[in-house]
């Protein structure tokens, strides 16, 4: 287990500079954390040590309840996730800045295939822009702090 930090980042982050456990395991940002897999991912995840910082915006696809009580069960295991959009680059060079993430597991997506005929563009946002924004994201980060 990774011991919670007395003090926290400008984004509400207790493990800044632990989020890394060297040899131990990987540090990764989890996108689509709050997610049906994103929830399963990330407990396994911490079954092997790693941490985890999620990022889910908990849009209303489905119950955003349900992302919430994920959310709560994924703290009770050192997962905190930061409510906030993959296409939101400050926030994503933020993230990096504060975090020293070895990998990045990306599980944020609009799923299904009937909601494209009632929002087509809930797709290009989050599985293609928001893709992109990520790997801007990626390509920016200091290499040097991992
Ligand atoms: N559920 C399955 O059975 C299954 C099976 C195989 C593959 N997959 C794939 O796994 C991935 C996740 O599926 P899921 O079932 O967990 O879906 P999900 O809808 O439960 O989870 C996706 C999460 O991403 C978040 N999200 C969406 N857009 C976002 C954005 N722009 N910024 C931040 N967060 C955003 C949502 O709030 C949600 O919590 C998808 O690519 C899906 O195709 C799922």
């Amino acid at each position: 287990m990774i011991p919670p930090r007395a003090t926290s980042t400008p984004l509400g982050l207790g493990c800044a500079g632990r989020c890394r456990s060297g040899t131990e395991g990987k540090s990764v940002l989890l996108t689509g954390a709050a997610g049906f897999v994103g929830t399963h991912v990330s407990m396994a995840l911490r079954k092997r040590e790693d941490s985890v910082v999620g990022l889910d915006n908990f849009n209303s696809y489905y119950d955003p309840s349900l992302k919430m009580a994920r959310k709560a069960v994924l703290a009770s295991h050192g997962v905190f996730v930061v409510e906030g959009d993959i296409n939101d680059g400050r926030l994503l060079a933020k993230l990096f800045d504060v975090v020293p993430f070895t990998h990045v597991m990306h599980l944020t997506s609009q799923a299904g295939v009937r909601y494209a005929i009632e929002n087509p563009r809930s797709y290009i946002h989050s599985n293609i822009a928001g893709l992109v924004a990520l790997f801007e994201a990626c390509k920016s980060a200091d290499r040097s702090r991992r």
